[in-house]
């Protein structure tokens, strides 16, 4: 069982392609309580730094490259077993793995362009969700 609070990011694909409300939709109906929520980009190197983890990985440059190519959606969320429950109703990584009915399956075009983040660790959603938003902006 994970913590009650979850990170993630509508992606540029998905912002492009007007499906913010369709996902946000479903955040919201899964029990998800909106904490913080923002419109933003990423510059390069912001990018580069929020996936420092994968620095060197052979997807890295495609990934910063992508991430940074348009506006995103970052949120911090709140739900009992939050960590989980949003991995449930994302779907898997790749789209092509991902189950019927979850937002990668619905909204992702590639393992890139994947339509959504979400935390994997109560530790990184933490981290994560405090690299877009003060304690002020969290409520
Ligand atoms: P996400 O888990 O949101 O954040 C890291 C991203 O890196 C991941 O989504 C994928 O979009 C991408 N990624 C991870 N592993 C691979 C891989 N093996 N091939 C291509 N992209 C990957």
């Amino acid at each position: 069982m994970s913590g009650n609070i979850t990170f993630t990011m509508i992606k540029p694909c998905a912002v492009k392609n007007n499906f913010i409300g369709p996902i946000l939709k479903m955040i919201n109906e899964k029990g998800f309580r909106i904490k913080a929520i923002k419109m933003t980009r990423f510059s390069r190197e912001r990018a580069e730094a929020f996936y420092g983890i994968h620095a060197g990985k052979f997807f890295f440059e495609e990934l910063v490259e992508f991430m940074s190519s348009g506006p995103i959606i970052a949120a911090i969320l709140e739900k009992e077993n939050a960590i989980d429950d949003f991995r449930d109703l994302i779907g898997n990584t790749n789209p092509e793995k991902a189950a019927e009915g979850t937002i990668r399956k619905l909204f992702a075009e590639s393992f890139t362009a994947n339509a959504i983040h979400g935390a994997d660790s109560d530790e990184n959603a933490l981290r994560e969700g405090s690299f877009f938003f003060s304690e002020m902006e969290q409520y």
